[in-house]
């Protein structure tokens, strides 16, 4: 699989997308500080890193939700415009780290939903059935059942979404983003809180996704999933990308563990601001301890 991917890669190297020096700040915070990173066709890149690195924000900046303090998105080619149902219209389809699926209506509904940047008949009309809206209805219901089946949850299309056990509902928000037909589909942490069996067949979800076309940036905390699914990683550690490459070269980097462990290592992106936060920390505890006695 690998071995078809490096040909497809060598001879057509079209970039999806390209973020270059992506940087987003919140007040005095930096979340992501000038981050670059580029997914190809026929690519499914992995962002690492732990709790709090900037992956979901870098996520953010790259759907319209935030706009970056600097740096630059470009999908195929073009400028994006800041706006999440225009990044939608583009071609970018995400999912979220928490679950936002319409949990009061049903499975298929949820999917229907995502179709509606596709259709050419707008909210309006099909909010009041006007002539063009049933020929377009019947084409998308027919394509939300085939998305359906594709996840395997066809079964279940007249379900209420909120009835859904928790492995279903990812699915179900995985349907929706793709019922936008995306050129690139960014998974935010797809496998949290599934089991081993259901984690397996998610990546064989996003391998038959990949196949299909789509490009694919996903976010997990599993490694061993992380590292048999993807064709590139790249690890973020305090909104900065610290390691890029294979698989193979980010699985055996001593900075990536060090960073999952907490252990502080050789020029750790923001190690000095960390240490003079938590010298700081020491000292005023110190100071509250001595005036106020056993205060903790
Ligand atoms: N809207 C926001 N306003 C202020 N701070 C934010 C906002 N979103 C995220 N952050 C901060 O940015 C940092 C990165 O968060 P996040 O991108 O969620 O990390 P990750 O997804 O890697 O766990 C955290 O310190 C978080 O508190
Ligand atoms: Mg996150």
């Amino acid at each position: 699989m690998n071995d078809m991917t490096t040909t497809t890669q060598n001879t057509k190297t079209s970039t999806v997308l390209d973020a270059s020096g992506v940087t987003m700040r919140f007040g005095g915070l930096t979340a992501v500080r000038s981050v670059d990173l580029t997914v190809s066709a026929g690519e499914i890149v992995g962002l690492i890193g732990p709790n709090g690195a900037g992956k979901t924000t870098f996520f953010n900046c790259l759907t319209g939700l935030y706009i970056p303090t600097e740096g630059k998105v470009t999908y195929k080619g073009t400028v994006l415009p800041p706006k999440p149902h225009l990044v939608t219209q583009a071609g970018i389809a995400r999912t979220f780290q928490n679950i936002r699926l319409f949990s009061n209506m049903t499975v298929l509904e949820n999917v229907l939903v995502g179709r509606h940047t596709r259709t050419k008949e707008g909210l309006w009309s099909a909010l009041l059935r006007g002539p063009g809206f049933k020929k377009a209805e019947a084409a998308s219901h027919q394509r939300a059942m085939e998305l359906l089946e594709f996840i395997g949850l066809q079964h279940k299309a007249d379900h209420l979404a909120r009835n859904l056990p928790y492995g279903e509902q990812r699915k179900l928000e995985i349907a929706r983003a793709l019922a936008s037909e995306p050129g690139l589909l960014l998974l935010d942490e797809p496998t949290a809180g599934m089991n081993p069996q259901e984690t397996r067949v998610t990546e064989e979800l996003i391998f038959a996704i990949r196949d299909q076309g789509i490009a694919v940036l996903v976010i997990e905390h599993d490694m061993r999933f992380i590292f048999n699914l993807c064709d590139r990683v790249a690890c973020l550690v305090q909104g900065e990308k610290l390691v890029e490459g294979t698989p193979e070269t980010v699985q055996g980097d001593e900075r990536v563990v060090a960073a999952y462990l907490g252990t502080p290592f050789e020029g750790a992106p923001g190690g000095e601001e960390v240490a003079e936060v938590e010298a700081a920390e020491a000292q005023s505890t110190t100071s509250t301890t001595s005036t106020e006695g056993e205060t903790q």
